[in-house]
Protein backbone atom coordinates (compact mmCIF):
# COMPACT_ATOMS: atom_id res chain seq x y z
CA UNK A 1 0.00 0.00 0.00
CA UNK A 2 1.58 3.74 -0.81
CA UNK A 3 0.01 5.38 1.90
CA UNK A 4 3.06 3.81 4.20
CA UNK A 5 5.08 6.16 2.22
CA UNK A 6 3.53 8.88 4.09
CA UNK A 7 5.44 7.52 7.63
CA UNK A 8 8.65 8.14 5.53
CA UNK A 9 8.70 11.95 5.14
CA UNK A 10 8.46 12.44 8.73
CA UNK A 11 11.41 12.85 9.96
CA UNK A 12 12.60 15.70 7.59
CA UNK A 13 15.72 16.23 6.45
CA UNK A 14 17.11 19.34 8.82
CA UNK A 15 20.43 21.63 9.17
CA UNK A 16 20.80 23.66 11.32
CA UNK A 17 23.27 26.81 11.77
CA UNK A 18 24.73 28.06 15.12
CA UNK A 19 26.98 30.49 14.30
CA UNK A 20 29.74 29.27 11.82
CA UNK A 21 29.02 25.48 13.13
CA UNK A 22 26.98 23.45 10.97
CA UNK A 23 24.78 21.04 12.77
CA UNK A 24 23.08 17.86 10.77
CA UNK A 25 20.25 17.98 13.77
CA UNK A 26 18.22 19.94 16.00
CA UNK A 27 20.30 21.33 19.38
CA UNK A 28 19.22 23.49 22.29
CA UNK A 29 18.49 27.50 21.70
CA UNK A 30 20.85 27.68 24.60
CA UNK A 31 23.80 26.47 22.50
CA UNK A 32 24.04 30.02 20.28
CA UNK A 33 25.03 31.67 23.54
CA UNK A 34 27.74 29.23 24.40
CA UNK A 35 31.72 29.48 23.10
CA UNK A 36 32.27 28.08 19.88
CA UNK A 37 34.43 25.50 21.47
CA UNK A 38 31.33 24.55 23.41
CA UNK A 39 29.30 24.52 20.28
CA UNK A 40 32.04 22.66 18.78
CA UNK A 41 32.12 19.98 21.76
CA UNK A 42 28.67 19.58 21.69
CA UNK A 43 28.49 18.80 18.06
CA UNK A 44 31.32 16.15 18.40
CA UNK A 45 28.33 13.95 20.88
CA UNK A 46 25.78 14.79 18.89
CA UNK A 47 26.85 13.70 15.33
CA UNK A 48 28.98 11.00 16.26
CA UNK A 49 27.76 7.93 15.00
CA UNK A 50 29.28 5.20 17.23
CA UNK A 51 28.87 5.78 20.99
CA UNK A 52 26.18 4.12 22.23
CA UNK A 53 22.43 6.26 22.91
CA UNK A 54 22.42 5.17 26.39
CA UNK A 55 26.64 6.47 26.95
CA UNK A 56 25.50 9.51 24.38
CA UNK A 57 23.69 10.82 27.17
CA UNK A 58 25.56 10.75 29.80
CA UNK A 59 28.26 12.13 27.96
CA UNK A 60 25.90 14.94 26.74
CA UNK A 61 25.67 15.60 30.93
CA UNK A 62 29.15 15.85 30.66
CA UNK A 63 29.52 18.23 28.85
CA UNK A 64 26.51 20.38 30.83
CA UNK A 65 28.48 20.79 33.26
CA UNK A 66 31.76 21.30 31.91
CA UNK A 67 30.49 24.56 30.32
CA UNK A 68 27.85 24.95 33.62
CA UNK A 69 24.68 24.68 31.82
CA UNK A 70 23.26 21.50 33.75
CA UNK A 71 19.67 23.28 34.59
CA UNK A 72 19.35 24.00 31.00
CA UNK A 73 20.49 20.83 29.32
CA UNK A 74 17.86 19.00 31.85
CA UNK A 75 15.17 21.07 30.78
CA UNK A 76 16.31 20.53 26.92
CA UNK A 77 16.05 17.06 27.50
CA UNK A 78 13.16 16.63 29.28
CA UNK A 79 11.33 18.87 26.14
CA UNK A 80 12.81 16.48 23.77
CA UNK A 81 12.04 13.09 25.80
CA UNK A 82 7.95 14.63 25.68
CA UNK A 83 7.85 15.22 22.09
CA UNK A 84 9.15 12.21 21.30
CA UNK A 85 6.71 10.41 23.65
CA UNK A 86 4.01 12.69 22.02
CA UNK A 87 5.50 11.84 18.45
CA UNK A 88 5.60 8.39 18.98
CA UNK A 89 1.44 8.26 19.80
CA UNK A 90 0.77 10.15 16.88
CA UNK A 91 2.67 7.78 14.38
CA UNK A 92 0.62 4.79 15.97
CA UNK A 93 -2.69 6.55 15.71
CA UNK A 94 -1.35 7.22 11.95
CA UNK A 95 -0.97 4.10 11.84
CA UNK A 96 -4.05 3.06 12.93
CA UNK A 97 -6.24 5.52 10.78
CA UNK A 98 -4.14 4.20 8.27
CA UNK A 99 -5.00 0.81 9.20
CA UNK A 100 -8.93 1.54 9.24
CA UNK A 101 -8.74 3.44 5.70
CA UNK A 102 -7.11 0.81 4.01
CA UNK A 103 -9.89 -1.99 5.25
CA UNK A 104 -12.83 0.91 4.05
CA UNK A 105 -10.82 0.76 0.81
CA UNK A 106 -10.56 -2.75 0.49
CA UNK A 107 -14.02 -3.51 1.41
CA UNK A 108 -15.21 -0.91 -1.22
CA UNK A 109 -12.87 -2.86 -4.24
CA UNK A 110 -14.19 -6.05 -2.85
CA UNK A 111 -17.99 -4.51 -3.36
CA UNK A 112 -19.33 -5.86 -6.87
CA UNK A 113 -22.81 -4.25 -6.55
CA UNK A 114 -20.51 -0.83 -6.91
CA UNK A 115 -20.08 0.61 -10.49
CA UNK A 116 -15.95 1.53 -10.93
CA UNK A 117 -17.56 5.20 -11.16
CA UNK A 118 -19.04 4.73 -7.40
CA UNK A 119 -15.99 2.78 -6.09
CA UNK A 120 -13.91 5.91 -7.37
CA UNK A 121 -16.55 7.81 -5.53
CA UNK A 122 -16.77 6.00 -2.55
CA UNK A 123 -12.80 5.96 -2.12
CA UNK A 124 -12.68 9.63 -2.43
CA UNK A 125 -15.51 10.14 0.22
CA UNK A 126 -13.13 8.28 2.80
C1 LIG B 1 33.13 8.81 18.60
O1 LIG B 1 33.20 8.33 19.90
C2 LIG B 1 34.12 7.26 20.07
C3 LIG B 1 33.94 6.73 21.48
O2 LIG B 1 33.97 7.77 22.44
C4 LIG B 1 35.52 7.78 19.77
O3 LIG B 1 36.46 6.72 19.91
C5 LIG B 1 35.57 8.30 18.34
O4 LIG B 1 36.84 8.88 18.09
C6 LIG B 1 34.50 9.35 18.15
N1 LIG B 1 34.41 9.70 16.72
C7 LIG B 1 34.47 10.96 16.31
C8 LIG B 1 34.32 11.17 14.82
O5 LIG B 1 34.61 11.92 17.07
C1 LIG C 1 14.91 11.14 28.61
O1 LIG C 1 14.73 9.82 28.15
C2 LIG C 1 15.89 8.99 28.32
C3 LIG C 1 15.60 7.65 27.67
O2 LIG C 1 14.39 7.13 28.09
C4 LIG C 1 16.23 8.87 29.81
O3 LIG C 1 17.39 8.08 29.97
C5 LIG C 1 16.47 10.27 30.37
O4 LIG C 1 16.71 10.20 31.76
C6 LIG C 1 15.28 11.18 30.09
N1 LIG C 1 15.64 12.53 30.49
C7 LIG C 1 14.86 13.31 31.23
C8 LIG C 1 15.44 14.65 31.60
O5 LIG C 1 13.73 13.00 31.59
C1 LIG D 1 1.16 15.34 17.32
O1 LIG D 1 -0.12 15.65 16.83
C2 LIG D 1 -0.68 16.83 17.38
C3 LIG D 1 -2.12 16.94 16.90
O2 LIG D 1 -2.25 16.59 15.55
C4 LIG D 1 0.18 18.03 16.94
O3 LIG D 1 -0.36 19.24 17.45
C5 LIG D 1 1.58 17.84 17.46
O4 LIG D 1 2.43 18.87 17.00
C6 LIG D 1 2.14 16.49 17.00
N1 LIG D 1 3.40 16.31 17.72
C7 LIG D 1 4.47 15.78 17.16
C8 LIG D 1 5.69 15.71 18.00
O5 LIG D 1 4.47 15.35 16.01
C1 LIG E 1 -21.85 -2.37 -1.33
O1 LIG E 1 -22.26 -1.05 -1.66
C2 LIG E 1 -23.67 -0.84 -1.48
C3 LIG E 1 -23.97 0.59 -2.00
O2 LIG E 1 -23.22 1.54 -1.29
C4 LIG E 1 -24.05 -1.02 -0.02
O3 LIG E 1 -25.44 -0.84 0.17
C5 LIG E 1 -23.66 -2.42 0.43
O4 LIG E 1 -23.86 -2.56 1.82
C6 LIG E 1 -22.17 -2.67 0.13
N1 LIG E 1 -21.84 -4.06 0.43
C7 LIG E 1 -20.82 -4.38 1.23
C8 LIG E 1 -20.59 -5.85 1.39
O5 LIG E 1 -20.14 -3.55 1.81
Amino acid sequence: MNYFYLLFVFPAIVSVHVGFIRFTQPVPDFLSSLSLKAQYDYKMILENETIPISTKSAEFKKWATTYNVPTQYTQYETQQNSTKVQMEKNVTQLISQLSVANSQITKIRENGSLSIEEQREAVNEL
